[in-house]
């Protein structure tokens, strides 16, 4: 009797638990609801700060550099990336996380935007928004001097570095013959071409100019951009207010002069450090 009393009591408090467990989950639940509904500029005043998701591997849109012996990551997007905390009047943080990973982060709602060279494609606008475009742009094979590719057929049989989830990695997959091998950065893939290890990287043409610019002697640009596309920042689909926010700002950019401004800055005079 003693016995079935402790085992009913064991269940009594095994029920209560889950119930417990039960009535946590669904007010997290219910505080996620609440969180993703609120507006995205009040969020982001509230906080008092933008939350920026980019790939630091992208010179010279985003990049880390170190200044006074400090590692920073600059660029003309982080330049971007300021005006528009400054027109919500918040801080800025950025979060540099591999390309692949940053429109995840934003649907978790880990970051707030993305920014880092992304260009607008129809896949991409299924699960996101984009702002007006900020600059137009496109792909171009990188690859080291002495590879004996001279153009785009050359690659037949050859191994294209893509990082992953790029338009770089879409258009590398159409190449007749190439062998693809994926990379989480382009840091890392260049390394891998800088070693011989593949024969061809496919990236934006300014950052196919800026490693090979870093790496005179080892790099060379083969043949014409592979496609011509708009780039843009991405938002999520519900922040409605704050993708206005985003286009008021790349508008006044634009009609001040200093979108022009930051294009010579970053993608005309910028000089590698190192
Ligand atoms: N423009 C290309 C794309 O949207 C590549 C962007 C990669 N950006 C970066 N920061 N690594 O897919």
């Amino acid at each position: 009797m003693k016995k079935i009393f402790a085992i009913l009591m064991i269940l009594v408090f095994a029920v209560a638990i889950a119930a417990g467990c039960g009535q946590n989950q669904s007010q997290e639940a219910a505080n996620t609801q609440e969180n993703a509904q609120e507006d995205a500029v009040e969020r982001i005043k509230k906080a008092g700060k933008l939350v920026v998701g980019t790939s630091a591997d992208y010179p010279p849109f985003e990049f880390h550099q170190m200044t006074n012996g400090k590692d920073e990551i600059v660029g003309f997007d982080i330049d971007l990336a300021k005006a528009i905390a400054d027109e919500l009047g918040v801080e800025l943080e950025i979060k540099d996380i591999d390309f692949k990973s940053i429109i995840p982060a934003m649907l978790a709602n880990t970051v707030d935007i993305g920014i880092a060279g992304f260009t607008i494609t129809e896949e991409r606008k299924k699960s996101v928004n984009f702002s007006e475009p900020y600059m137009e742009g496109g792909q171009q094979i990188v690859t080291y001097k002495g590879s004996g590719i001279k153009s785009k057929e050359d690659l037949a049989g050859k191994t294209i570095g893509v990082q992953i989830s790029t338009t770089g990695e879409e258009i590398a997959k159409q190449i007749e013959g190439a062998k693809l091998k994926q990379f989480d950065t382009v840091d890392a893939a260049m390394l891998d071409l800088l070693n011989k290890r593949i024969e061809a990287v496919i990236v934006d043409l300014p950052v196919a100019k800026a490693y090979a610019d870093s790496n005179q002697d080892k790099l060379e640009l083969i043949g014409d951009m592979l496609d011509d596309a708009d780039k843009a920042v991405v938002l999520r689909k519900e922040d409605t207010t704050l993708l206005e926010v985003v286009n008021k700002v790349i508008k006044d950019l634009k009609d001040s002069g200093e979108l022009d401004n930051l294009v010579k800055k970053w993608f005309v005079d910028y000089k590698p450090v190192n």
